[in-house]
């Protein structure tokens, strides 16, 4: 079981990209904890987002921890860019390339929260070596690229060892990809404690976001106790 309080991060992958910094204002008023972001490259997935500076933009909209998710390769030249753009917890993929120590060696001399993540089809084993350096791990429980893909169920599994494998530290788990409130009670049980979701926050338009988010945020607290 993990030590921290439930997060709930929405991804803004999913939202408005006319009208990103409202979207930002109107999830967090609706009751996110963090704001998810992700960077694509085209490269390392089949897909191009946002940079440095749409972040740098987007900053100023709230106070909330920017959780940006690097789905890039290379990515050590463009960690100073993000951590200057005012990413808070930076997360790079372990398959990103051959020096993910250096990665996240860089992220914490930048000053910010270390982040590492893997893909469904990463074994768990690969991030072993790098769990103490680490503030979070995410697990990816969809193969990373699009919002709207359907959860593969072994990522509980995988959230499972993962929490084994941290022992006692006190590393946040998050999950990202279809999560739901159909999932989230079982991923909590199984130790995440953050959670990331696109289309289950921003479906129905803004009046829909708070019903949303809290409906996340209760079927993890139910797994918990359950
Ligand atoms: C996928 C991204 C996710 C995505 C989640 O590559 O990392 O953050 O936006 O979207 P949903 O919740 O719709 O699966
Ligand atoms: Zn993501």
């Amino acid at each position: 079981m993990s030590p921290n309080p439930i997060v709930v991060a929405p991804s803004i992958l999913s939202a408005d990209f006319s009208r990103l910094g409202e979207e930002i204002r109107d999830v967090v008023e609706a009751g996110a904890d963090w704001i998810h972001v992700d960077v694509m490259d085209g490269h390392f997935v089949p897909n191009i987002t946002i940079g440095p500076d749409v972040i740098k933009g987007i900053r100023h909209w709230t106070d909330r921890p920017m959780d940006v998710h690097l789905m890039i390769s290379p990515v050590d030249p463009f960690l100073e860019a993000f951590a200057q753009a005012g990413c808070d917890h930076i997360i790079a993929h372990v398959e990103a390339g051959p020096h993910i120590h250096r990665t996240l060696q860089t992220i914490g001399k930048l000053g910010r929260k270390v982040g590492v993540t893997l893909n469904p089809g990463t074994p768990v084993d690969h991030i072993q070596s790098v769990i103490g350096m680490v503030d979070l791990v995410l697990v990816m429980s969809v193969n990373p690229g699009f919002g709207g893909q359907a959860f593969i169920p072994e990522a509980i599994g995988r959230v499972k060892a993962i929490r084994q494998m941290a022992a006692d530290r006190p590393i946040r788990i998050e999950v990202d990809g279809g999560v739901g409130p159909a999932n989230a009670g079982m991923l909590a049980a199984a130790g995440a404690d953050a959670f990331v979701a696109g289309s289950a926050v921003f479906k129905g338009g803004k009046d829909a976001y708070r019903g949303n988010i809290a409906a996340i945020r209760e079927a993890a607290q139910a797994g918990r106790c359950g």
